[in-house]
């Protein structure tokens, strides 16, 4: 039997972050330049039933049978096993690598889920819907994050740019004119457990502040889905402006996040702000023409540790 490779890309949240685990809707892409890929290498003699996980990227070779069964892999492997029926795998190697940054609010954790998932059910036959490829993985980011709002699985198993609420059908926007990101790491690590925790903390302790924040952010994101199916640039940065203050608010913000926007504002991005979790981690900027260069340079400047430009196009839904 051949290897079965499976790739998933990352994603990048232009609106809504925080507030779409209150329900609020919230605005994501998926971003092609970089991606987790799954293959899976069927063992061609001698043990019985052994799963072995090679992750190169973080130094990890080990059985299955040597894995926490709350791992995410084993979890990501447990899903499987469930939505196929099995009770176990035949005797494999699954390589799993990502070129996605960690802990950076890319989505590494949900792509390398998605790829392997995807991997495995196509190695077994089994191929499944987008949606439920989603479904599975939501459960392993629930190790990850805590209480994740889905928009990560979703966007990524879709691949699709998506207008996303918790918990309602969940709207795949046909994009007519294209933007530019620019989407800069501050290399700065950060756990979205313990953002969304900080951030659950101080609503409930202060819900009458805090919950009008999350509905600003649900009508900036609300605003944000047409003009960035029309390509209205202006309205898109003054929004990511309007949306980052919010996030000020919640706390989510770094002074090298702060640094990296406003490079990336003074050398003329119509919009900057954090994406993702926060605290560290990514910011994005929209660039108001395919030329990006003079952002980028901005941003490495001052002292972003990577660069990444992505189109969404027209036609991409
Ligand atoms: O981009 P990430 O993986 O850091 O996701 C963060 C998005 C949050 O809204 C903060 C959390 C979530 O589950 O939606």
């Amino acid at each position: 039997m051949p290897a079965i490779y499976a790739k998933a890309p990352g994603k990048i949240i232009l609106f809504g972050e925080h507030a779409v685990v209150y329900a609020q809707p919230a605005i994501a892409i998926p971003v092609n330049k970089v991606y987790a890929t799954t293959r899976v290498i069927p063992e061609v003699a001698g043990r019985k039933n052994q799963v072995h996980i090679k992750a190169p990227d973080i130094q990890l070779d080990v059985d299955l049978a040597d894995l926490d069964e709350e791992h995410p892999f084993a979890v990501t492997i447990q899903q499987v096993l469930n939505a196929v029926n099995l009770d176990h795998l035949p005797s494999l190697t699954l390589l799993i690598s990502s070129t996605i940054p960690i802990a950076a609010g890319m989505g590494s954790s949900a792509a390398i889920a998605i790829a392997t998932i995807r991997a495995l059910t196509d190695f077994l036959g089994k191929p499944l819907t987008a949606g439920e490829i989603s479904s599975l993985a939501f459960e392993v980011e629930k190790i990850h994050h805590g209480t994740p709002s889905g928009i990560d699985n979703y966007v990524i198993a879709h691949q699709k740019p998506v207008f996303f609420t918790h918990g309602k059908p969940i709207e795949h926007l046909e994009i007519q004119q294209p933007t530019h990101w620019v989407i800069a790491d501050t290399g700065e690590k950060t756990s979205t457990k313990d953002t969304v925790a900080a951030v659950r903390k101080l609503q409930a302790l202060d819900p009458e502040t805090y919950h009008p924040i999350f509905e600003q952010i649900g009508e900036i994101a609300f605003t944000a889905r047409q003009a960035l199916i029309t390509g209205n640039i202006d309205l898109l940065g003054q929004l990511m402006g309007d949306n980052q203050r919010l996030l000020e608010q919640l706390t989510v913000s770094s002074p090298k996040l702060d640094k990296l926007i406003s490079a990336a504002l003074t050398a003329g991005a119509v919009g900057a702000k954090l994406s993702g979790g926060g605290r560290g981690g990514n910011m994005i900027a929209l660039a108001p023409t395919q030329n990006t260069q003079s952002i980028e340079s901005a941003l490495l400047e001052a002292g972003a540790t990577r660069v990444i430009t992505t189109t969404l196009n027209k036609g991409e839904t």
